[in-house]
């Protein structure tokens, strides 16, 4: 195995990794020889692994022929070159999300992997997170607990924090940063924010979530429209939206869906989550397992839902507080009560990663179906990209069905 881009997420993914028996470790490439490269070799060594370092992936593949695996966390205007590359090299991929910045990058990608039969998995591990599997699988296909879903909502909200920094005494030399597209440290460390790099923090945030929509509606969105620019943060350095909101129209197997996606960067209220909203009821979940982990209310017209309690499907209701908290408040009797509160009785133990990663080695051994190979990703690519499209054009796109397929 061989990790390529060993910054904040490859880091994540590695201390991960670490945690999966059976993966052998022979190189690290990160073009930050100095620190990121440095620190994961050194961790790696620090766990017997005879690995070495590589600047560049193409003088890895060259050398390290007896890879079966590479996982790239390197920016996103990467992940096109070196995923195809990887693949023609005979070696199975797992590429972080976004899969590329572009439409033609991520197109690419899946064709290499059509081409070479090598697998690709592409890193929105919601899918393998068994909360999000337990609620689309049991919750919603089995149960049906939402009734039909006429609206969704979604945010990915974030104070406002500064600009990544970098170790003064480890700067990278221009020459290297010019040879990797950078044009400066600011830049190589806030990759997200310019254009041609990333796709600010609709791409960034926004595709993890949007992903869930598509996954959980059963179909891919019709329509999208959105606002967005850039309110609050220096244009010079952050050339991308960072604020967005956008609205999707779907057309799914049970009638039209709307879907609202809000994601800023001004403003940490209520952090992350996807929002269902069923003609029976609601389920609010997130991948974290402090916020929103997953609660379920049901309507006062939905049957009763005893049956799944007791299949341990959700959990017995805390029933909410009938009157106003101020006792000397008067509530109008046209009020509705607030709807019973379920949890979705599942918890992650494991680093938010790891069932994904572990889901891409199951593959690889042949004792798995990827949860989210190359297809999936790309049409969360169609999907999330057009938003930047729809901002730009001031105006209310459409999708075509074949736009979704390759
Ligand atoms: N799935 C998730 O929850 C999640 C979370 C965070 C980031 N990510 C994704 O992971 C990827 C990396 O994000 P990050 O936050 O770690 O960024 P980062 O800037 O911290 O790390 C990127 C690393 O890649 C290296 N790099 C840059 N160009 C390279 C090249 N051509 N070859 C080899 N190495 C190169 C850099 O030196 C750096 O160490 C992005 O695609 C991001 O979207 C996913």
């Amino acid at each position: 195995m061989a990790l390529l881009g060993a910054g904040a997420q490859g880091e994540v993914l590695l201390n991960a990794m670490l945690r999966i028996p059976g993966l052998r470790f022979r190189a690290v490439c990160d073009i930050w020889k100095e620190y990121n490269q440095k620190r994961a070799v050194n961790t790696l060594r620090k766990y017997k692994f005879e690995v070495n370092g590589y600047e560049d992936y193409r003088e890895m593949l060259d050398k390290e022929k007896q890879l079966d695996a590479v996982v790239i966390a390197s920016p996103d205007f990467w992940h096109a070159p070196q995923t195809v590359d990887c693949l023609r090299a005979g070696k199975h991929v797992y590429c972080e999300k976004e899969m590329s910045n572009t439409l033609e990058g991520a197109r690419s990608m899946v064709l290499a992997a059509r081409e070479t039969g090598k697998l690709l998995q592409i890193g929105h591990q919601r899918r393998s997170h068994p909360r999000y599997q337990h609620c689309r699988e049991k919750l919603l296909e089995e149960a049906k607990l939402l009734g039909r879903i006429v609206t969704v909502n979604g945010q990915w909200n974030r104070a406002v924090a500064p600009d990544l920094g970098w170790p003064e005494r480890y700067p990278i030399p221009d020459d290297r940063l010019k040879r990797y597209g950078f044009k400066s440290m600011q830049q190589f460390r806030n990759w997200r924010w310019y254009k041609g790099l990333g796709g600010g923090p609709i791409v960034d945030l926004g595709s993890h979530q949007i992903d869930i929509f598509n996954w959980f509606l059963g179909a891919n969105p019709t329509h999208v429209m959105a606002s967005g620019g850039n309110d609050y943060h220096d244009r010079a350095t952050h050339e991308w939206y960072d604020t967005v909101m956008a609205i999707y129209e779907y057309d799914t197997p049970a009638g039209p869906a709307r879907a609202y996606y809000q994601t800023q960067t001004t403003n940490g209220s209520q952090g992350y989550f996807e929002n269902f909203m069923g003609d029976q009821g609601t389920l609010v979940i997130s991948e974290s397992e402090a916020n929103n982990p997953g609660l379920l209310y049901r309507d006062p017209n939905a049957p009763p839902w005893d049956e799944w309690i007791r299949k341990g499907y959700v959990a017995a209701p805390k029933l909410q507080e009938r009157k106003s908290g101020e006792e000397e408040a008067v509530l109008d009797v046209r009020e509705s009560v607030s709807p019973d509160q379920h949890k979705v009785p599942v918890v992650l133990r494991d680093p938010y990663h790891q069932p994904h990663l572990q889901n891409f080695f199951d593959a690889v051994r042949g004792s798995a179906k990827l949860n989210c190979p190359a297809e999936v990703g790309y049409e969360t690519a169609v999907t999330v990209l057009k938003v930047n499209e729809a901002i730009e054009a001031r105006q209310r796109l459409s999708f075509r069905p074949e736009e979704f397929r390759i």
